[in-house]
């Protein structure tokens, strides 16, 4: 059966929505810091969910105009509001699915995704179809994670296989949560020109509190969004995922460390 691309593993809970919120103001210095697009000009956000990560472009380039898509329509209404709340005048949502997107060739200046390639069943087709859009000499921006990037002490299997269980839901979902090393490829495999990848890393220890609130409150709970799919799928027992959450916890508290890498791409269209 082919994946609903409305449907992905992290689910649409209030939780989730929380976390990409939490995820978006948390992440904003290290992701966005070096994105700014100029006055007047065309940006498409694809994928903008609950529009998280789109009052922070909106607000960072006030006098761009941006135009946010995402396939699910209940998400839109939520970015809207959002939008709205944070007096963002510069944005309009719609509707879209990536794959088929309802603009002209050439449309955009430029182009933003985040977090989407990594649910997706063909990110190679859906940057064919971004790149369609943007007209020459745009740029694409891409970021994603990758979750075996994630690296802690103490060290424990339990903690590792409570990862693995998310990795292989979402790869089984069609996706995949190890696409961060790959965006390089990707980009030039599309056809992009001048494509430069940056790794952001997050690392957390007693001396880094506030990277430590990032590593429980998008990291972790991003893993324990998939207990009750992990569960039934049989993947792990009651007890052994307890341990694994129990000890990716431990690594936040004293003594431990723990470090995750984000991946932003920038990429030209044309030659
Ligand atoms: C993890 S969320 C990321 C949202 C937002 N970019 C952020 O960083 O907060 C992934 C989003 O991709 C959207 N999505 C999945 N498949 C899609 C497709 N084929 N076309 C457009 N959006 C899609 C989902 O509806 C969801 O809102």
């Amino acid at each position: 059966m082919e994946p609903d691309p409305r449907m992905y593993v992290h689910g649409r809970t209030v939780r989730e929505a929380e976390r990409l919120a939490y995820q978006a103001s948390g992440l904003a210095h290290i992701l966005h810091h070096d994105t700014r697009y100029p006055a007047g000009s065309q940006v498409l956000e694809a994928a903008c969910g609950i529009g998280a990560q789109t009052v922070i472009l909106a607000k960072n380039s006030p006098e761009a105009e941006f135009v946010a898509v995402d396939i699910s329509p209940e998400s839109l209404l939520q970015a809207e509001r959002k939008a709205a709340h944070e007096g963002c005048a510069n944005i309009t949502f719609r509707t879209a699915d990536v794959y088929d997107l309802p603009f002209g060739p050439g449309s955009f200046d430029h182009v933003f995704v985040c977090f989407l390639l990594e649910h997706l069943d063909d990110p190679l087709l859906a940057l064919h179809r971004l790149k369609t859009v943007l007209r020459p000499g745009g740029t694409i921006t891409v970021i994603e994670g990758d979750h075996g990037s994630a690296l802690f002490y103490p060290d424990s299997l339990d903690a590792h296989r409570v990862i693995r269980c998310l990795i292989d839901i979402q790869r089984e979902m069609g996706g995949n949560s190890l696409i961060g090393r790959e965006l390089w490829h990707l980009l030039n495999e599309a056809g992009f020109s001048y494509v430069q990848v940056s790794p952001r890393l997050v690392y957390a220890d007693a001396g880094h509190p506030e990277s430590i609130e990032k590593v429980k409150n998008i990291f972790i709970a991003m893993v324990e969004g998939v207990r009750e799919e992990a569960r039934s799928r049989g993947m792990v027992t009651g007890p052994e995922w307890e341990k694994g959450i129990r000890d990716l916890y431990r690594t936040t508290e004293n003594g431990g460390t723990f470090a995750y890498t984000f991946f932003k791409a920038v990429g030209v269209q044309g030659e």
